[in-house]
Parts: structure tokens; C-alpha cells; sequence
């Protein structure tokens, strides 16, 4: 992608019947790496989340809680779901509601203009619902339940019994799609990532795709369908339509021309409606497609998605509160190949946490700049003369540089995090092995020692750019001691596809003190915890 291009980020829009656990996280946090990732590389960035507050599952969970589902949403909204955005630490720049004006107006014109151009027709549905999904399913997609619901047919997904439904409702044309969605994947084989969820998709729709019913009747938590105000749209219909109506579809085109198409995160159990339902909505509006839709996979606990119904959540604060934010975004994006499916441990992440942020990063950090501070006052020595170990260093930076950019490009952020880290290890056995501290004590070394710690120094201004994305908090701490902001400006402006031309930090620049930008951590494993992770 060439500097300048337009990067539309979405996540799923969250339902906000229940609390956020580490799942949702995880897709927030995959997004916003991304988002800030661009945004810092000079893209026209612009990252969309959001919440999905219509259906049935917020109706039923309201009225156990004794409110309107509308009370219901504002208040999880409120107390849960914008706080998540601070908690782990996001840079989105929209939030949409579909409860909002926006939204909704957005939403039944594109529904009028699709009856108008006859894609719409009245029709009776007769199948299995699962409320958990918000999903219609058919019957191959069920399995037998167990214990209580031993007997009854229930969702793979949430094991809860489906329900049966009879209702006279709107169907969109979506059967007539299936030729132009093959031709899609074919002529755009990363339309779908990764490769395993387009081979699911593109098995999916050879075997033929049914219209699709897009209305409800039997209750009104939705938009109304504008002809016939008895009906309102199907959730995933007026959910899906938020990507378009927060960008300003039908409302604001000058907006939507700018933004669109987006670039779809998701999680592997809704990627048929992103790559299906979604991309068939568009064509039949005559909207441009998505750009891509990448599936990632799901945390498990127990071998099982992690889920608030199976009471296998585990807050994000829980985290946070120990290990800070930072290091939420680091854990999940570096521990999971991005597209697979991850389990997480508290063993895995504190000893990640110790071995990779604390020792290895965080430890490279303070020392270099304690050596600057107690071998030239503080100040940042210029280079001289660089040996084949320093060159081999500026090498190191250079091709990280490319490759972690590359690996972002192929949402491969695991790949890209182990790419800048080649920089942490070759950097801290460069200073094993050219040993500063011995070098100072001998006055015929000071230009040699200037060099070692420039090269450091000048190491940790890369490290600092490059990881600022994944790590923001403890990189401005990073930059603010390198004293790097005077000469280069604040860290956010470091283009980031130039961070691997070497030279950048100034060598007179005034370094601070830098206490550790990973403390040790007494007691990783918070005593909450394993009561929250049984299954
Ligand atoms: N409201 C729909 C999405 C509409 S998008 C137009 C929805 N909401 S959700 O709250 O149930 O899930 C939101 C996202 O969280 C999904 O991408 C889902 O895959 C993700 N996750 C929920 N549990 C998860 C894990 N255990 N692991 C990883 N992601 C998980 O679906």
C-alpha cells in the first residue's frame, strides 16, 4: 500500500446485552493495531467499532434485568462498552449505536432502495432460529443437546435449544447472487483470509444460497421496514448496514467516497455474514464491495470459544489491573497466529510478559539508557566508524522495518511483532558481546563506546516506532527518555514505513531516566481468576 491510501477499519459491532470478556478484546485489539498501524504509516486511516443493540437477544436479556432493551443498551454502553475502548487502551474514531438517527435513517434507505429495485419480496419462512446467533439454521447445522437438554436439537455454538419459527416476512433475492459472489472469491482470492475461511465460504455457497429473511414480526425491538411498519428488519440485516452508515451511506456521500470500502476484522463464527450475506447486500445495492474480510479465530478456555453464556469470560480489566494494557495487546496478538484459534493461560502470558517484555525489551531499554546517562552525562554520543557488528545491527533494523510492514499488510501482526523483535534480541547480544561497561574504563575506547551506545540508542528509536502501535503507552515512555521528540517531534508523527532508515535520533540528544517499563509483577495470577475460568 503506497503512503496516502485510504484504510477503512472495521470490528463486529458488539451485542451489548452482556458484559465485554477477553474475546471481544481480542478483536478490538486486533483492529486497532492495525488502524494505528496505518494511520502512523500515513494512510488516510479511519477505524469503526461499535455496538448492536436491536433483536431478540437484547430484548429477552432486558426484560430479565426488569428494563426496556433500549435502557438496557444505554446502560452496558455507558458502564461497559466505551470503557473497554480506555481499558485496552483503542484509537477508534467512530463508535456507531444502531440505535442512533444515523444509523437507523441510513439503514431504511437502503432497505427502500433494494424493494424499489426488486430485490425484496413478501414470502413465508418456516425454520429453526437460534437467538444466541441471531441466526435462521437449518437443521444440518444442529446437534443433539446434553443435559438439561438432553432430547432437543441445539446450537453448535451456544448448546442451547434453537426455536422453531412460522412467521410471514420480507426475503431478500439473495439466491440471485451466487454466481457473482463465486466469481468474487475467484477473481479476489484475498477477499476472504485467510485461506481456510475462504475455502469455508466458497464451499459454502457452491452448494447454493436460499433468499434470505430479512423481517420480524412477532415482537419490534428494530427498524421498521419503511413500507410496512408491522415488520422490522432482521438484526444482522440493520447490523451489517452500520459499516456503510457510519462511513455516511445515503447521508453524507462526499464521506463515504473517501472511506469506502472497509477492511472487515471478524471472528471466524460470523464470516458467512460478512462474506456472504454482507458483500450480496452490497451488489444488489450497487455498492462497492468490501475489501477484505479477515476471519480470525476464537480464544478458547477448555478447548471451547470463551463465552459469557458457558460463564468461561474472563473481563479485560482482569488483565489490565495486573499486567496494564500494553501488555494485553502484545499477549494476544504475539501468543495467537492471527486467523487461528488460541487458548489462553495465565502461565503463558506472565511468563511472556517476564521473559519477552520485561527481560527482554523492557530491561534493553532501561540499561542503554542508564549507560548514556552514567558514561556521557546523558547525553546521546555521535557515531564513528562503524564495525561489521554495528553494520549488522543497521541491518537488522532495516529488514524488520520491511518485514513487519509487509506482515501487517497480510494481517499477520504475530508475524510482524516477531519481525521488530529481531531488533530486541540482536540488540541485547550486541551489548553482551561488545560490553560497555568495559569499554569505560578505558579512556582509548570512548569513540568505540560511543558508537555501542549510539547504535543502541539509536536501535531502541526503531523499536520505539515500530512497536508503537502494539505498545503505545510504554513507547512514548521510551521516546520521552530517549529525549528523541525535541529533534523528531512526538512519536505518533514517526512515519512509520521510513523507521528503518538509520541515523534518525540525534546524536546530542538529552536522554532522561527510565524506570522499568515492565515492573515486575509479585503475584501474576490474580486469585479471581481460576474460579472465572472454569468451564
Ligand atoms: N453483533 C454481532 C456482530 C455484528 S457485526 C455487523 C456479534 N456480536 S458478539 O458480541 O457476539 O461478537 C462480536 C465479536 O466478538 C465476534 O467477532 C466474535 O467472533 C468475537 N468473539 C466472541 N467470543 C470470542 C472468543 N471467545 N474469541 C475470539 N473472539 C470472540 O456477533
Amino acid at each position: 500500500m503506497s503512503s496516502g491510501d485510504s484504510f477503512y477499519i472495521t470490528t463486529p459491532i458488539f451485542y451489548p446485552s452482556d458484559v465485554p470478556h477477553i474475546g471481544h478484546g481480542y478483536t478490538e485489539v486486533a483492529a486497532d493495531v492495525l488502524a494505528r498501524w496505518h494511520r502512523q504509516a500515513g494512510d488516510d486511516t479511519w477505524m469503526l467499532t461499535g455496538t448492536d443493540e436491536h433483536g431478540q437477544k437484547m430484548l429477552r436479556t432486558a426484560a430479565a434485568g426488569g428494563m426496556t432493551p433500549g435502557e438496557w443498551a444505554d446502560r452496558l454502553v455507558e458502564e461497559s462498552w466505551i470503557p473497554l475502548l480506555d481499558t485496552l487502551d483503542i484509537a477508534n474514531d467512530d463508535f456507531i449505536r444502531t440505535t442512533q438517527k444515523r444509523h437507523e435513517d441510513g439503514v431504511q434507505a437502503f432497505v427502500s432502495k433494494l424493494h424499489d429495485d426488486g430485490f425484496i419480496y413478501t414470502g413465508e419462512y418456516e425454520g429453526y432460529y437460534c437467538v444466541g446467533c441471531e441466526e435462521y439454521k437449518q437443521q444440518s447445522e444442529l446437534v443433539e443437546g446434553t443435559g438439561p437438554f438432553e432430547g432437543q436439537l441445539v446450537c453448535a455454538i451456544h448448546s442451547k435449544p434453537v426455536e422453531l419459527l412460522q412467521e410471514r416476512n420480507y426475503f431478500f433475492r439473495m439466491s440471485d447472487f451466487q454466481e457473482r459472489l463465486l466469481a468474487l472469491y475467484e477473481e479476489r482470492p484475498d477477499f476472504v483470509q485467510p485461506e481456510s475461511a475462504r475455502n469455508e465460504v466458497v464451499q459454502f455457497v457452491k452448494q447454493g444460497l436460499s433468499d434470505l429473511s430479512i423481517s420480524r414480526s412477532s415482537f419490534d425491538w428494530g427498524i421498521p421496514i419503511p413500507w410496512d411498519e408491522k415488520h422490522i428488519l432482521y438484526v444482522w440485516f440493520d447490523a451489517l448496514l452500520n459499516y456503510a452508515t457510519a462511513a455516511g451511506y445515503g447521508q453524507d456521500d462526499e464521506n463515504f467516497t473517501r472511506r469506502w470500502p472497509a477492511v472487515h476484522i471478524v471472528g471466524k463464527d460470523i464470516l458467512r455474514f460478512h462474506a456472504v450475506i454482507w458483500p450480496a447486500m452490497l451488489m444488489a445495492a450497487g455498492v462497492e464491495v468490501p475489501k477484505h474480510v479477515f476471519a480470525h479465530g476464537w480464544l478458547l478456555v477448555g478447548g471451547e470459544k470463551m463465552s459469557k453464556s458457558k460463564l468461561t469470560g474472563i473481563a479485560p480489566e482482569q488483565i489490565t489491573e495486573v499486567f496494564g494494557s500494553d501488555a494485553f495487546r502484545y499477549y494476544f496478538l504475539r501468543a495467537i497466529a492471527f486467523g487461528q484459534d488460541g487458548s489462553f493461560s495465565w502461565e503463558d502470558l506472565s511468563a511472556r510478559y517476564q521473559a519477552e517484555l520485561a527481560n527482554g525489551f523492557g530491561n534493553l531499554a532501561s540499561r542503554v539508557v542508564a549507560m548514556i546517562t552514567r558514561y556521557f552525562d546523558g547525553v546521546v554520543p555521535a557515531e564513528t566508524a562503524p564495525t561489521d557488528a554495528d553494520l549488522a545491527i543497521r541491518a537488522t533494523v532495516t529488514k524488520a522495518a520491511i518485514d513487519a510492514d509487509a506482515a501487517m499488510e497480510r494481517f499477520a501482526p504475530h508475524e510482524a511483532i516477531a519481525a521488530i523483535w529481531t531488533i530486541v534480541d540482536e540488540l541485547n547480544g550486541y551489548i553482551t558481546e561488545q560490553e560497555p561497561w568495559v569499554l569505560a574504563k578505558d579512556e582509548a575506547q570512548r569513540e568505540r563506546l560511543g558508537t555501542v551506545l549510539y547504535t543502541a540508542a539509536e536501535g531502541l528509536r526503531a523499536l520505539a516506532t515500530l512497536l508503537s502501535p502494539v505498545l503505545p503507552k510504554a513507547t512514548t515512555t521510551l521516546w520521552d527518555a530517549l529525549g528523541a521528540a525535541p529533534a523528531l517531534g512526538a512519536l505518533a508523527e514517526q512515519p512509520l514505513r521510513d523507521a528503518g532508515r538509520w541515523g534518525q535520533l540525534a546524536a546530542g540528544a538529552t536522554v532522561t531516566k527510565l524506570a522499568g517499563l515492565f515492573p515486575r509483577i509479585e503475584d501474576p495470577t490474580p486469585a479471581a481468576a481460576p474460579a472465572r475460568v472454569t468451564a
